[in-house]
């Protein structure tokens, strides 16, 4: 069996909306048998996809699986360089160990590493990350912008807007970015970033951006010591999110933003990011490895620094912590 037909008769299927494609018409076009061409259909079953066969008319999608095969993200894609290629699992420890093997290997700025379910997902600090089978996204993406290593943390900042704005977008639901790599609805997290980086002294070789995002979970399918703390998209929205759909756009804004970054800088972004923010303007407490301080939340600077004014006036300068955002 060629893999490259099967995502081209794949794509086809899927852009056809319903109507009919010949398989003889396949055949000619792969130069190919039209039983080889019943073949790859076979295969495509035993993936999951429903396919009505007509007679002297051809092949009829009924219902693709609800699933992220490269091809039902391929067919929303609108970026030039994220998301191509994509490599994807049905299952994998955790995205971000693959994608820094490739990474490695010398892949491609824009490529990205996704699966249905991880064993041993990872979140900020080494904790676990909850990853449930065909219910969230779990990808992590190769990005390489010519920055030092300094300015790395940044992305989790872009990627945040980035996600934001693609939930906004696919699903109609706002997000709220919680300093620095949580996304909030209704004040219960719904996605976690994680950036990690290979880097020279001078120069930053390839960012690993894990973005972790709960798509189409109910309640009951988070593990119950976090269900407090724990949303998905679906449960805010009450509507089932087409994930393949939501990958695209979220690697569509990606793209640009890393663009715009490297471009013109942070500043720009930074904009954005307080128009979204959770954070800005509230009492937190910020939770630090050897210390915590508690204050208003006043903004972020242009190197995405947190800046918290404690009761006694001072000004300090956060650079990586636990956010408690304090009731009002
Ligand atoms: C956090 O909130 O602490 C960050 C969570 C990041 C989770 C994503 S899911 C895809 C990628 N693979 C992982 O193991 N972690 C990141």
């Amino acid at each position: 069996m060629n893999p490259a037909i099967k995502t081209e008769i794949t794509k086809r299927l899927l852009s056809a909306a319903g109507n009919p494609i010949s398989g003889q018409q396949l055949a000619d076009e792969f130069q190919v048998s039209r039983t080889a061409i019943w073949k790859h259909i076979k295969e495509l079953e035993q993936d999951g996809f429903i396919i009505e066969t007509i007679k002297k008319k051809g092949y009829i999608l009924q219902s693709s699986p609800d699933t992220l095969q490269k091809e039902q993200i391929e067919q929303y894609l609108t970026s030039n360089r994220f998301g191509h290629p994509i490599h994807y699992f049905v299952e994998c420890p955790s995205t971000q160990p693959i994608a820094h093997k490739l990474a490695q290997e010398n892949a491609a700025d824009g490529t990205i590493v996704i699966c249905e379910e991880q064993t041993a997902g990872k979140g900020r600090l080494s904790r676990v990350w909850k990853s449930s089978k065909g219910k969230g996204i779990w990808m992590s993406v190769i990005i390489r912008p010519d920055i030092p290593p300094i300015k790395a943390p940044q992305f989790t900042l872009i990627a945040a807007v980035a996600v934001t704005r693609a939930i906004e977008d696919v699903a109609n639901v706002r997000a709220e970015i919680k300093w620095p790599n949580d996304l909030l609805i209704n004040g219960k997290k719904c996605t976690g970033i994680l950036t990690e980086l290979q880097a020279d002294i001078d120069r930053v070789q390839a960012i690993i951006l894990g973005i972790g995002v709960n798509v189409n979970q109910d309640m009951e399918e988070f593990p119950e010591d976090i269900q407090h703390i724990a949303t998905s998209i679906k449960m805010v929205s009450g509507s089932h999110v087409d994930r393949g759909q939501l990958v695209a756009r979220i690697l569509h804004h990606l793209e640009i933003y890393t663009d715009l970054y490297v471009k013109h800088g942070f500043e720009p972004l930074k904009l954005l990011w307080e128009s979204y923010s959770g954070t800005l303007g509230k009492r937190i407490k910020a939770v630090m490895i050897h210390n915590e301080i508690e204050g208003v939340a006043l903004g972020i600077t242009n190197d995405g620094v947190l800046q918290v004014r404690t009761d006694d006036g001072k000004v300090h300068g956060i650079y990586s912590a636990d956010i408690e955002i304090q009731k009002d």
